[in-house]
């Protein structure tokens, strides 16, 4: 039986979640900011999964209207200002991924702030990806090795990516059936989900369900079996 050790999301549909209701789309994202609560504390319960990584802005996202950015920085300000309690209750070590320089001092200086107060945390280890870009991680890999004198192994680059950890399940809300630039490299053998559920109707059910059918799965990784 396949144990989903890291599961990396692709928490989509925030925005036509809010539309359906005749909502701002910021109401979809703070309702998306819910299921990450509930998603997260799920998955610090489950002894199998060790790393839980969520896209939670990407390097294409900063190209949406001026307005909706600031908002979903704001949000993930406040998110993770509330949530530094909950990840110390439930012994997650939060670990962001991307290049965080692209942000505020302020905001910067939250996310350093949880990282560093959860470092000592041995449960689940939470990997918000934020102006994450898996073309950006590679390159900014390839650039901190190149100047190596050896050739490049994969091991060297691997240990340079800001996520050094094979994905084993990719689950995508929000009906489309794209990877976003998100994890390319570590999910060379990743097993796909994808559901049209929006990522705010999201529940541990679904994820439960997932997760069980995930187990079933032959993975052969190029093999026979
Ligand atoms: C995902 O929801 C959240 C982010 C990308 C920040 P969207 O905002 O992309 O929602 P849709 O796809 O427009 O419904
Ligand atoms: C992917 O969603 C990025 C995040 C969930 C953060 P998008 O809504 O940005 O992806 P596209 O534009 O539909 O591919
Ligand atoms: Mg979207």
């Amino acid at each position: 039986m396949n144990r989903a050790r890291h599961i990396a999301i692709i928490m989509d549909g925030n925005g036509r979640w809010a539309k359906l209701r005749e909502q701002k789309r910021a109401k979809g994202h703070e309702a998306g900011a819910k299921t990450v609560r509930a998603i997260t504390e799920f998955c610090s319960r489950n002894e199998d999964i060790q790393r839980l990584t969520l896209y939670a802005f990407s390097t294409e996202n900063w190209k949406r209207p001026t307005l909706e950015v600031e908002f979903l920085m704001k949000l993930l300000q406040k998110y993770l200002e509330n949530e530094l309690e909950s990840y110390l209750q439930n012994n997650i070590r939060f670990e962001p991924i991307g290049d965080l320089r692209a942000f505020s001092k302020s905001l910067q200086h939250t996310i350093q702030n949880v990282k560093e107060k959860t470092a000592h945390c041995d449960g689940l280890v939470q990997s918000l990806a934020l102006n994450y870009g898996a073309h950006d991680e590679i390159l900014r890999a390839i650039n901190k090795i190149k100047n190596s004198q050896e050739s490049i192994t994969k091991e060297m680059l691997t240990n340079a990516l800001d996520c050094k950890d094979d994905v084993d399940l990719i689950i995508r809300t929000g009906g489309d059936k794209r990877l976003s630039n998100f994890l390319l490299w570590q999910a060379a053998y990743a097993e796909l989900f994808f559901t049209d559920t929006l990522w705010p109707d999201f529940t541990t059910d679904e994820l439960e369900k997932i997760i069980k059918d995930f187990t079933k799965i032959e993975r052969k990784f190029g093999g026979l079996k």
